[in-house]
């Protein structure tokens, strides 16, 4: 797919000016996506169920540019203030999709973005950043240019951006669930954008909750972008990419089938698989903090006593992703509350779910 387009300029001196806003939610990674190669393409297929309230609102505010500069006019705000870090940030990414919007050099940006969620959580928020940033642009690109018309287009094209600025974020333009990644087993999957897969899962995992276990709200000692440039001399790398693609195999006919237990052994391997990837990255490192372990036995333990689907999952920090079926949900709660929140910083949980995906909101 090739987005590059030289031509999407807008007409000197009849500039106009608007605002979108889109809220686009986080995700949790089942099959993992760790490693790439290229511009943000991925080693291997991966698959995440979309959530609900853990989820970014931003607003673009765009107008003609009044100095004449190369680069990118943008004024940035975060839950009202000034970043400069979070601003670099989105300041390189747009620069870096100058060649797909040429037209972003002509336009003075206003972003303002906040998130649901307490930002010294500790919880990655790259994913639903950039995904509602990327929701905003291709949005903007509609309204100036009438294009892409259709909603399939939109989506494919927003996740294609939403990539670019981080992997992950790709996979949270659809609801329920996400594929990014090519594997022959899904048509129309690709490396270069997010495909939905709600039509592949079985109607118990639309029902899915994720609370979110907040064990430490420290910030990463290691982020996913140096951690995905270690894996380029792990010496598993290779093993490790097979092994992906194996259990996206059995992810797949798992989720088909509704065959709760192999989903929950594959998604909890999968966890330590990209923790036992860091620690044996050069130099290693470990983001598991002692509670994120004594929360694992727990719910193994919770697990073995009830014989509830209750299974954990890791993001690539400290915090727990405790997945079950919706009907179980006023049992689990009474569970997390009792034996998980104590293991928590400040008792702090998000009690999420599988969300409908992004969602267009009032500018006003
Ligand atoms: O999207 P990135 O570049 O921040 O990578 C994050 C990768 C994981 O969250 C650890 C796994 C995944 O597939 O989401």
């Amino acid at each position: 797919m090739n987005y590059q387009n030289p031509q999407l300029m807008l007409e000197p001196g009849s500039i106009p000016g608007g605002a979108v806003r889109w809220r686009s939610p986080s995700n949790i990674a089942i099959v993992k996506y760790w490693g790439k190669h290229g511009v943000q393409l991925p080693r291997n297929p991966s698959f995440s169920f979309t959530l609900d309230s853990a989820a970014t609102d931003t607003r673009v505010a765009y107008g003609p540019k009044q100095n004449h500069g190369a680069t990118i006019d943008l004024q940035f705000r975060f839950a009202g203030e000034e970043r400069p870090d979070f601003a670099d940030r989105v300041s390189r990414f747009l620069e870096s999709l100058l060649p797909v919007y040429p037209f972003l050099r002509q336009l003075q940006l206003q972003v303002e973005t906040d998130n649901s969620f307490p930002h010294s959580a500790g919880i990655a928020s790259s994913a639903s950043a950039m995904s509602a940033l990327a929701l905003c642009l291709v949005d903007i690109e509609r309204i100036l240019f009438g294009q892409p018309e259709d909603q399939a287009d939109f989506n494919r094209k927003a996740s294609y951006l939403a990539r670019l600025g981080s992997g992950s974020a790709s996979r949270s333009i659809y609801g329920q669930s996400a594929i990014w990644g090519q594997t022959g087993e899904v048509e129309e999957s690709s490396d270069e954008y997010a495909i939905p897969s709600a039509e592949l899962t079985h109607p118990v995992f639309h029902t899915f909750h994720d609370d979110i276990l907040l064990i430490s709200r420290s910030e990463k000692s290691v982020s996913s972008r140096a951690g995905h440039g270690l894996m380029e001399n792990n010496i598993y790398a290779d093993n490790r990419y097979a092994q992906a693609r194996q259990r996206m195999h059995e992810l797949l006919r798992a989720l088909r089938t509704g065959d709760l237990e192999k989903f929950g052994e594959i998604c909890e391997s999968e966890a330590l698989t990209l923790h036992a990837l860091m620690m044996t990255s050069s130099p290693p490192y470990l983001l598991m903090e002692p509670n994120t372990l004594a929360a694992i036995r727990s719910i193994q333990a919770y697990r073995r006593d009830t014989g509830h689907p209750v299974y954990f999952t890791l993001d690539a920090g400290p915090n727990i992703h405790l997945l079950y079926p919706g009907d179980l949900y006023p049992e689990v709660r009474q569970y997390v509350r009792q034996e998980l929140l104590p293991l928590c910083a400040d008792q702090q949980y998000i009690a999420d779910k599988v969300g409908t995906g992004p969602l267009k909101l009032e500018t006003e």
